[in-house]
């Protein structure tokens, strides 16, 4: 677990408007990796090509962006959600990211240079996050591919959830296939809301999940 932390990460919004203009135009050299990550780890990211305009904003259309909060994102990837992020942060946010896989990391890295990035497993993210004086967390905005998660990674990033995510949180998760993993995510939330995103290739949708569960039954990957 390897983490890149920037003091100008917390709340400059020249920062923020440089690194997305660093950004664009980083997109096609992504979206041939990601094809390839997909080709290679299948299950592991979940989907050949990187989220939509359209699914990612809807994966952030959980965030009240008006308010100050403290917000992560978990499987960055090569940066399609994040670059919307980017676009509605404001100086009272604190915004960090995580990614596993190392070569999207330096994509990150490149497209993002003042954006903290937390490199490693999911079911890892509490030390970094302590580390960096993150403790509550608003928004969890989420392209992993959860239900395909190793169990261990999975109960581990639940118990963070339960511990730091704020009591009106959201963990708002992408899907690329639509309603199936519905009653997974219900397993681990008390609430869960589905909204379709059509325009994605395929399409795809989000789950707005809110309180975690404090027991969880052996979570059904299918549904
Ligand atoms: C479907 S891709 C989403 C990428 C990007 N957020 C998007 O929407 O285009 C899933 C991402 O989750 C990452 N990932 C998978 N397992 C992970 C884990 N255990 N911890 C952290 N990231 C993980 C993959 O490397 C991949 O980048």
């Amino acid at each position: 677990m390897t983490q890149n932390s920037s003091e100008s990460a917390v709340g400059d919004s020249a920062v923020f408007s440089a690194d997305l203009e660093t950004s664009r135009g980083m997109t096609a050299q992504g979206n041939g990796l990601f094809l390839k990550k997909f080709l290679q780890k299948g299950r592991g990211i979940s989907a050949a090509t990187p989220s939509s305009r359209f699914l990612s904003e809807a994966v952030c259309a959980a965030v009240d962006f008006s308010k100050p909060s403290t917000i992560v994102e978990v499987g960055a990837g090569t940066g399609a959600i994040t670059e919307v992020i980017l676009e509605h942060l404001r100086p009272h946010h604190r915004f960090v990211m995580l990614e596993f896989d190392p070569d999207f990391c330096d994509i990150l890295r490149q497209r993002f240079p003042n954006i903290d990035l937390i490199q490693g497993d999911v079911g890892e993210i509490e030390g970094p996050l302590a580390s960096m004086g993150i403790g509550k967390v608003d928004y969890v905005l989420s392209g992993l591919p959860t239900p395909n998660l190793p169990p261990k990674s999975l109960a581990k990033m639940m118990r963070w959830l339960r511990r730091s995510l704020a009591p009106d949180g959201v963990f708002s998760q992408i899907t690329v296939i639509p309603l199936y993993y519905k009653s997974f995510y219900k397993q681990l939330f008390a609430n869960v809301e589905y909204e379709m995103v059509w325009l994605n290739a395929p399409p795809g949708g989000v789950y707005y999940c809110r309180s975690p569960r404090r027991r969880v039954r052996r979570a059904n990957r299918r549904r």
